[in-house]
Order: structure tokens, then C-alpha cells, then sequence
């Protein structure tokens, strides 16, 4: 049994932002079912003494640029059926740029700015937006929602929910989808702090890569990543990762950890900026030339391979997810010289593994060069 929409509610529904609408963050999820409560201002749903369980086996899901990827969930009911109920399936999502410390007031729950990536019943289904054509239900059990993404891409990560909606009751569980990838500084060759936060998400994408999220700067933290220049992440906070404490990083009195400068304003404040890359479809190497090269025979000779000269963000994810190392300076496609080092070693730079910069060298200065090339 379904009750029609109710006005009020199709009213907050198109008014989201209406505090009158939101007196508790309510969700409202286009559906309407009919809630019988037992009358004691008790929250939960009986219906038959049946209960409706979604679950996943896996809150948080790892996965690689391109690849498909399967979010787990599952329905069923408790005790058993004794005949079918007519469910309706919906994913959404709120992606990993989006998400919002919810505790501030001044922002809309997260949970309201989730949108919809499919929604199914029976054997029919609909998707939304950049999902359309590249998801679907694996169903390859009874109760078997889980949600199929293909050719994934570096903006899919983020928060899924898998709600099943059955007429009666209204259960929903949380899949976190996140992208094994590699967290990098950069900054730009006019200087340190020369990016607002709309140069700093431009100077990512010509990297071949994201503004980093919070989530993947803590891990990047967590496996060791320390840096003393602020930079923008996706969420539009300016923070630095610092796991020695020193003077000048917020000093030694303060823990090991992410120092945050907060929310700064996105046109006027000046930052670098964490990008994020994650695996390749193609291969970045070390071109094998005969001698060094400057910035415009470097081109050259990447075009001659079949290839073009690698991004920044596609040597720090050759270095970390491909084994990348190399103790030979090249020209990058953004003009600066670098190299990747997995096993620190005597005048290939310092005791720790990471890619060595040495800034943005004249153009007519001589170097190898690394190059990309789909294969
Ligand atoms: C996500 O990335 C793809 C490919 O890079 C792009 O076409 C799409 O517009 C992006 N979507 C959003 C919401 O930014
Ligand atoms: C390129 O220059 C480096 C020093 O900058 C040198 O060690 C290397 O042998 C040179 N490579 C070639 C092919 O000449």
C-alpha cells in the first residue's frame, strides 16, 4: 500500500533549503510508504512481525581507474516471505568533493545532497547523470542489489547508499568507494601560493589528476607524506600534512597530523594544492635517448615514440603504483624536471622513497625526459 504524496512534503521536497522544511534533518526520499507505528512514539516499522535487513559485506571499497567495480548489498527479510513483496531499489551518492562536516549548521545535511545514480524495480531500471549506461544490478543471488560501475573514473569515489524500499519499510546501508591512488603537492611554475581554489582544481586536471579529498590526504598522512606548504583539497579547505613536527609547521608543540587553515575563500586566498592521481591506462617511462634534451626536443622525441611527454600526476602514479624508479632527471609536459625513487640510494636525493623536483629549469637547459604512451 503506497499513500499519495502529501502537498506539505512535495512542497519541502522543492524547498530543501527552507528551515521550516528541515526542523531534524529529515530525508526525504521521493518515496511514500505507509508507517505503522505502534503509537508510543516508537520509530520502528511493524508490519507482520517481518523485518526488512540491508546489509553490505564491505563498507569500504578500493578500487582502480577504468576498472569495474562491484558495491556490495543485500536485502532479506526476517523471519522469510511467504510471498514476494514488490521492492524498489535506489542508489545514490554523495560524491567525495561534496562531503560536508555535517556538525556545521550552515551547511545542507549530507544527506540531503545525495543524488540519485539508479534506481530499480522488477526487472526495470533507470540511471542518472554521468552513471547513465555504465552501472547496473549484479543480482546474482536472490536479495543481491549490489551495484556494478563500469570504467570507473576519478570522480566516482565518494559515499553510496543502497536503499531498499519495499511499500512498508525503508532500509538503507552506506558503501564508501574510494580509488587506490597517490596524493601529491604541486605548485605551480609562477611561484609557491599562486592558485585559488578554481586555478588549483585546473592545475590538478592538466596534471592528469583531482583536487585531493580530506580522506585521501589523511591517508597520504598515514603513510608518511609530510609537507609544509598549504594546499587546497576538494572539499575547499587549505591543510598540510606534517608527520615531524618543526618550527615553521605549526611548531613542535603540535602532534603529527593534518594542520587545516579551514574553509578559505575560494576566489581571493592564494594556496599550492593537493592533487590526487590514481593508476593508468597506458605506461610512463623513461625515454632511452642518445643525449639530453631541451623542454621543446624533449616533446619532440616523446611524439617520434608514440607517445607525449608524462604529466605530473602520471610519474607520481607510475612511481607509486607501478614501480616507477629511475634516477635519471627528465622534463615533464608542465616544464619541470623530476624523478621517481623506490630504493633511496647514494646521489639519487635524500634516504626516502618519493619523486624528486627540481623545479621549472630554463627550457633550453638538458634532460631526459619521461613520456606517456597508451600500449
Ligand atoms: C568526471 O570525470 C569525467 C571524465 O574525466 C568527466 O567527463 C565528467 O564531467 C566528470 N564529472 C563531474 C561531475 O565532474
Ligand atoms: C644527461 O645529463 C646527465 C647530467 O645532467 C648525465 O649524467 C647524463 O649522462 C646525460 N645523458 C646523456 C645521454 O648524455
Amino acid at each position: 500500500m503506497i499513500t499519495p504524496p502529501r502537498p506539505l512534503a512535495a512542497v519541502c521536497l522543492l524547498l530543501l533549503l527552507v528551515p521550516g522544511c528541515l526542523g531534524t534533518p529529515q530525508y526525504n526520499n521521493g518515496f511514500y510508504y505507509h508507517d505503522i507505528s505502534n503509537g508510543h512514539g516508537n520509530k520502528e516499522i511493524f508490519y507482520d512481525g517481518v523485518q526488512l535487513h540491508v546489509e553490505s559485506q564491505q563498507p569500504l571499497v578500493s578500487a582502480i581507474r577504468g576498472s569495474s567495480v562491484t558495491l556490495p548489498c543485500h536485502f532479506r527479510y526476517e523471519p522469510e516471505l511467504s510471498a514476494p513483496r514488490r521492492t524498489r531499489i535506489k542508489w545514490s551518492w554523495l560524491p567525495a568533493s561534496d562531503r560536508h562536516d555535517d556538525s556545521d549548521p550552515d551547511t545542507v545535511p549530507n544527506l540531503i545532497r545525495e543524488t540519485e545514480v539508479m534506481v530499480a524495480m522488477g526487472n526495470r531500471h533507470r540511471s542518472y547523470g554521468g552513471f547513465r549506461g555504465r552501472v547496473r544490478l549484479r543480482r546474482s543471488a536472490p536479495g543481491d542489489m549490489s551495484l556494478v560501475i563500469r570504467e570507473l573514473q576519478l570522480n566516482d569515489t565518494g559515499r553510496y547508499r543502497c536503499e531498499v524500499i519495499d511499500g512498508v519499510e525503508d532500509e538503507s546501508v552506506t558503501v564508501d568507494l574510494e580509488m587506490r591512488g597517490v596524493v601529491f603537492p604541486y605548485y605551480s611554475q609562477h611561484g609557491r601560493y599562486h592558485y585559488n581554489f578554481l586555478g588549483a582544481q585546473a592545475a590538478c586536471e592538466e596534471q592528469d589528476a583531482t583536487l585531493a579529498s580530506f580522506e585521501q590526504l589523511f591517508t597520504a598522512w598515514e603513510e608518511g607524506l609530510d609537507w609544509c606548504n598549504a594546499g587546497w583539497l576538494a572539499d575547499g579547505t587549505v591543510q598540510y600534512p606534517i608527520t615531524t613536527p618543526r618550527a615553521g609547521c605549526g611548531g613542535v608543540a603540535l602532534s603529527p597530523g593534518l594542520r587545516s587553515y579551514g574553509q578559505r575563500h575560494r576566489l581571493l586566498h592564494r594556496y599550492d594544492a593537493f592533487c590526487f592521481s590514481a593508476s593508468l591506462k597506458g605506461t610512463v617511462y623513461f625515454l632511452i635517448h642518445p643525449s639530453n634534451l631541451t623542454f621543446s626536443e624533449a616533446q619532440q622525441a616523446c611524439r617520434s615514440d608514440g607517445g607525449q611527454m608524462a604529466t605530473v600526476g602520471q610519474i607520481y602514479a607510475g612511481w607509486r603504483l607501478m614501480g616507477l624508479d629511475r634516477c635519471d632527471a627528465g622534463w615533464l609536459a608542465d616544464g619541470s624536471v623530476r624523478y621517481p625513487i623506490i630504493k633511496a640510494r647514494a646521489h639519487c636525493g635524500t634516504e626516502e622513497p618519493g619523486v624528486r623536483s627540481f623545479g621549472f629549469p630554463a627550457h633550453n637547459k638538458k634532460f631526459g625526459v619521461y613520456c606517456y604512451r597508451l600500449t
